[in-house]
């Protein structure tokens, strides 16, 4: 079933928080779907750009209302993921989508501000809600680089101006990570002081997470001796922080990269292991259960784990 981001926060706010897992192919479909079935929690799955593109976007959409229909069960929104305008409004038009991000997070306060509010607009009139961003993560995102260096984290009051005159619904806010596989070198992690008070200045508003994936090194100690070239020693977020955030209003965290690396260690692996075979659908049928055991086992740490009877009665009434 799929619904709104907004009903999937009302049920979370302040007590766990929802994976936010990125596709690009059937694999990860059905491991994402299978993975949240086994672990009964509600999830979003959530397109970029770039995935959109990748085969074709109606591929996708048909994919996932297949496994619609293959996992009755399962509740969940279709969200896209750091759209610009236009793609915000081909989703909201294509009856599709639950939920789409506007990033207009590279543009002043004040063109952030109007450009979010065109597209609530545009999505509160069809029912679908609205994420937004403020403040610079580090790292990269989609075409944009950021330098580590001058990742500016959100500013609690800008934050407040920002929900108020934009109407979004959920806020992605810069609190310490990044995209992709290198984001901590030393001991660094979420800024809990920042979630702290942006969350005392916008209490009730579901904050949203990037750059959330652990990066677990021994993943990439697997990939690297398999073949890889990944650089060892810069970690990810501690998952074991996903539900301390939770509770200070984190409702949203966007995991890729880690699904990246399950792909990449199975594939190398397969292939070195098995050097004469060439069937797609041998290593497809290894990283399919690999790929569910990892997302259950983020949401036994998001504590979105079990909450599926629960979500699927409340999001019948709520508004
Ligand atoms: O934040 C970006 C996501 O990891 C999506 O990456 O644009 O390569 O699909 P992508
Ligand atoms: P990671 O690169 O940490 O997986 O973050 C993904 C993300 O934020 C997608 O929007
Ligand atoms: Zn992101």
């Amino acid at each position: 079933m799929i619904v709104t981001t907004k009903k999937l926060f009302a049920h979370a706010y302040g007590k766990y928080a929802l994976g936010a897992y990125n596709i690009n192919n059937s694999e990860q479909i059905m491991g994402l779907f299978k993975g949240c079935m086994d672990s009964k929690a509600p999830f979003i799955i959530q397109i970029s750009k770039g995935a959109r593109a990748y085969t074709d976007k109606r591929m996708l959409e048909a994919m996932i209302r297949a496994a619609d229909d293959i996992f009755p069960d399962a509740v969940f929104a279709v969200h896209l993921d750091h759209g610009d305008e236009q793609t915000c409004y081909e989703c909201i038009e294509s009856g599709f989508y639950s939920s789409v991000m506007i990033d207009a997070s590279h543009d002043d306060f004040a063109g952030n501000v109007a450009t979010t509010k065109r597209v609530v607009d545009a999505a509160h009139a069809k029912g679908i809600s609205v994420e937004a961003e403020l403040g610079m993560l580090g790292g990269v995102e989609e075409d944009i680089q950021v330098d580590e260096k001058n990742a500016n984290l959100t500013d609690p009051e800008e934050a407040k101006d920002f929900v108020a005159q934009s109407g979004c619904d959920s806020l992605a806010c810069a609190i310490g990570t990044s995209h992709g596989a290198y984001k901590f070198s030393g001991g660094q992690g979420i800024h809990f002081d920042r979630v702290e008070a942006i969350q005392k200045l916008l209490p009730g508003v579901p904050l949203v997470m990037h750059g959330s994936s652990s990066v677990p090194q021994d993943e990439v100690a697997r990939i690297n001796a398999a073949g890889g070239k990944l650089k060892e020693g810069a970690k990810g977020v501690d998952p074991n922080q996903y539900l301390p955030a939770a509770k200070l209003g984190v409702c949203k965290v966007n995991i890729d990269t880690d699904g990246r690396l399950v792909w990449t260690r199975v594939h190398r692996e397969f292939f070195q292991d098995k050097p004469e075979d060439f069937d797609l659908r041998s290593p497809g049928k290894v990283f399919m259960p690999e790929y569910a055991k990892f997302i259950a086992s983020r949401n036994e740490l998001l504590g979105s784990a079990n909450q599926l009877d629960d979500v699927r009665e409340f999001v019948k009434t709520a508004a």
